[in-house]
């Protein structure tokens, strides 16, 4: 058999990440090919293409500052090159970028690839209807989509420090492909069926960690934050249930729930970006820009698309939590008025 190709799609702090793990772990193999392509969105950085400074220099000097790559992760700047006769690929791109980027691939995919999203959100079409990231990228390219999701933050993971992820396949070979190519001593993997709950579950936690940064933000203590992720858990479990019915319940014990919400709530850059929009009273975009360094929030936008979505399903009022942080992020309400929502949460009536 030929030797398969891996493509990383994205290079951001996770992607990095991963092109990082994937990198060392290929050598490893004899059934795929050294070479690694990632796609790189390419910008000057201290006057240097980025894409000529991780060939040159092994390392994303903006995304991933001081970590190495192995030199077999090869970074192209057209994204049609990166993804050309690959046989795996890895979607790793903030969830807004996700639907552009299939659009300029389309056809030029091989029919016979099978991709793995890595994004945490959702995709409101122009007609507003809201999909599953897996299904845009799964659709548009006429192959299947896996999911994978966990309790990852990146530098953390980047620096080996133990961590787990969940991986969603329901198709056995294609899993275990999955674990073999990023499976670490530091960073185990277990494989679930439940593909859609698990990448909801990574979309939906980081509206939690938004309303955790509002808390953090606002000076409340522990308890408010305990507070906030259990009701926050609540909802993602009623999401769910309600839409995804037939999932195994012990899935939101994997490391794509409550792991996840957890790390988030505590050190991720939703949490952090939302306790800065109470103390310092500018724009959650103005924030980003100012603090993140060209990388982007995935909570907010979720927060916006998960209305879109309960609209659509006339269960607009169901989620007050969620519905909170997207009024919260829009101005509409005060970020005080999140303990309203948490005081009348329908648990307490
Ligand atoms: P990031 O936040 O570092 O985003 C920056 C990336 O977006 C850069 O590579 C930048 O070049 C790229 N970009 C900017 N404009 C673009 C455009 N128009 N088209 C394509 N790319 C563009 O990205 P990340 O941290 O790698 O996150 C990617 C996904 O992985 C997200 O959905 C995130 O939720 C998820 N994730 C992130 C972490 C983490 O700790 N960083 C952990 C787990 C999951
Ligand atoms: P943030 O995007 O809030 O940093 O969360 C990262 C993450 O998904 C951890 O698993």
């Amino acid at each position: 058999d030929p030797l398969k190709r891996v493509a990383i799609v994205g290079s951001g702090n996770w992607g990095s990440t991963i092109a990082k793990i994937v990198g060392n772990n290929i050598e490893k193999f004899n059934t795929f090919e050294n070479e690694v392509r990632m796609y790189v969105y390419e910008e000057m950085v201290d006057g240097r293409k980025l894409t000529e400074i991780i060939n040159q220099e092994h390392e994303n000097v903006k995304y991933l500052p001081g970590h190495k790559f192995s030199p077999n992760v090869v970074a192209y700047p057209d994204v049609i090159e990166a993804v050309k006769d690959a046989d795996i690929l890895l979607f790793i791109l903030p969830h807004q970028f996700v639907e552009r980027t299939c659009l300029a691939i389309k056809s030029h995919v091989k029919s016979t690839a099978f991709a793995v999203s890595f994004s945490k959100g959702f995709y409101v079409g122009k007609d507003k209807h809201v999909d599953l990231l897996s299904s845009v990228i799964s659709r548009s390219l006429e192959i299947p989509c896996y999911v994978l999701m966990g309790a990852n933050i990146a530098t953390e993971v980047a620096a080996g420090t133990f961590c787990e992820a969940t991986v969603g396949s329901r198709n056995y070979e294609h899993g275990q492909l999955v674990k073999g190519l990023i499976q670490t001593d530091e960073f185990r993997i277990v494989i679930k069926p439940d593909t859609e709950v698990i990448e909801v579950l990574g979309a939906l936690k980081n509206i939690v960690a938004v309303a955790a940064g509002f808390s953090d933000g606002l000076g409340y203590g522990d308890n408010t934050k305990a507070a906030v992720i259990r009701l926050g858990l609540k909802e993602m479990v009623k999401f769910c249930e309600e839409f995804f019915p037939g999932h195994h319940p012990q899935i939101f014990l994997e490391s794509c729930g409550v792991a996840d919400l957890v790390t988030t709530c505590y050190g991720g850059r939703n949490r952090k970006v939302a306790a800065a929009f109470v103390k310092t009273g500018k724009d959650i975009r103005t924030l980003e820009e100012e603090m993140l360094n060209g990388q982007k929030l995935q909570g907010p936008d979720a927060a916006a698309e998960v209305q879109e979505w309960l609209k659509e399903k006339g269960q607009a009022n169901k989620f007050p939590l969620f519905a909170a942080v997207h009024d919260i992020c829009e101005r509409r309400m005060d970020p005080k008025a999140l303990i309203d929502a948490l005081r009348y949460h329908p648990e307490f009536w």
